[in-house]
């Protein structure tokens, strides 16, 4: 029988509510069900920051607009592209191109002929991650090419989320998601870890949500707070205790057994090694940073960044040491999504009972029949 949507929250507030002394029999299964289900090979996607030009006053986010402090930047598409040449070499087989987010002058199409080229000249994956856009831009951008999209939806509390998010609101955020995956575009979101107001059973609703939409990659990562934000005063919800940011991650792979996790940069922030043992908690993905150097302190979303000091190079030759002193290899290949072959998405994962109404007031896929 199909589990309800109350006996997977208390199932999911049961496993983050696990004490000190049961924490590594956690993290082992998370370990074991990654490992059985994606293997030991960790894909690399290398992230490339090509603008910290953002328009938008996120509460929590260091380069937000109203930062006047932060020096703006922006790469031109054949700085981009001489990166992107690079990166096969690196075995970095994804460019995740990342930015703020800022209104187009020109309808996003010099981004979209960008992921022409690099299709074009590269045999490289593209991954997008520039905020929330109108349906038609994401079909251009996916016709262009464009493989993936991130788009956090940062909590699933649409109260918090108004607070955090002066610009937009829960249903426009989940809006982009679903037109992205209507779209065959493999789709990532996620959450940040511990934004102040956060409870347990928030979290356990960020959790339940993830695997309501279904992902293709999920991000997570703790909430770090910057100090030229209105948030700087704000401790992560969980400061007292930061090894739950482990038993967030290790619980959420047992609940979205086939999305691609990355060990986000916020772990390494948090707890020294904090990404290599992300990947030993469930996390399957790891995003060296291919950001020249010259431009990294620009583009610090939160105090404590790692690899600032470090270049493309550096970055790329650091995670394939890293991840043999793991005893795991390099993956090879796209690292695409393993959950459906390329194409329309399927209106719903078969087996899942719909948590959305109970979370979020409305229901995620009000045209599907259930
Ligand atoms: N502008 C795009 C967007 O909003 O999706 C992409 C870039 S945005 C800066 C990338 C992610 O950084 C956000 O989704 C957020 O979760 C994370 N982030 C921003 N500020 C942070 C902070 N202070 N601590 C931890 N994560 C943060
Ligand atoms: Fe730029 Fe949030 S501050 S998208």
């Amino acid at each position: 029988m199909p589990s309800t949507p109350n006996q997977d929250r208390d199932e999911v507030l049961r496993l983050l509510r696990t004490v000190a002394a049961d924490r590594p029999a956690l993290f082992q299964r998370a370990d074991a069900l990654r490992r059985a289900r994606l293997g030991d090979a960790v894909p690399l996607r290398g992230i490339v920051e090509f603008s910290n030009i953002c328009a938008n006053n996120c509460l929590y986010c260091g380069i937000r607009a109203a930062n006047t402090r932060v020096r703006r930047y922006r790469l031109s598409p054949d700085e981009i592209l001489a990166i992107a040449r690079r990166m096969a070499d690196w075995q970095q087989m994804t460019i995740v191109l990342q930015s703020g987010e800022a209104p187009s002058a020109d309808g996003d199409r010099t981004l979209g002929e960008l992921i022409r080229r690099i299709k074009k000249e590269t045999p490289l994956a593209v991954t997008l991650s520039v905020g929330n856009r109108p349906r038609d831009v994401y079909a251009r951008w996916r016709d262009c090419g464009m493989d993936r999209y991130l788009l956090r939806f940062e909590t699933s509390d649409a109260r918090l989320f108004a607070q955090l998010h002066p610009d937009g609101t829960l249903v426009e955020r989940l809006d982009c998601l679903r037109a992205l995956r209507a779209l065959g575009v493999q789709t990532g979101s996620g959450f940040m870890l511990g934004v102040p107001g956060e409870t347990l059973a928030v979290l356990a609703d960020n959790i339940l949500l993830c695997r309501e939409l279904d992902l293709d990659m999920i991000g997570i990562g703790p909430f770090i707070p910057h100090p030229d934000t209105p948030l700087a005063a704000a401790p992560n919800a969980y400061a007292a205790d930061p090894e739950l940011f482990f038993v967030a991650l290790a619980t959420l792979r047992l609940f979205n057994s086939d999305a691609h996790i990355p060990a986000t940069t916020a772990f390494d922030a948090v707890v020294s090694g904090g990404r290599d043992l992300a990947l030993q908690r469930g996390a399957n993905v790891f995003m060296p940073n291919s950001t020249p150097g010259e431009y990294r302190k620009d583009y610090l979303l939160y105090p404590n960044k790692p690899c600032v000091d470090e270049d493309a190079g550096q970055c790329a030759q650091c995670v394939v040491l890293r991840l043999s002193a793991l005893g795991r290899t390099v993956g090879q290949g796209p690292g695409h999504s393993i959950k459906r072959p390329a194409g329309p998405r399927p209106e719903r994962w078969p087996g899942v009972t719909a948590v959305s109404e109970d979370i979020l007031g409305f229901d995620l896929f009000p045209e599907v029949e259930r």
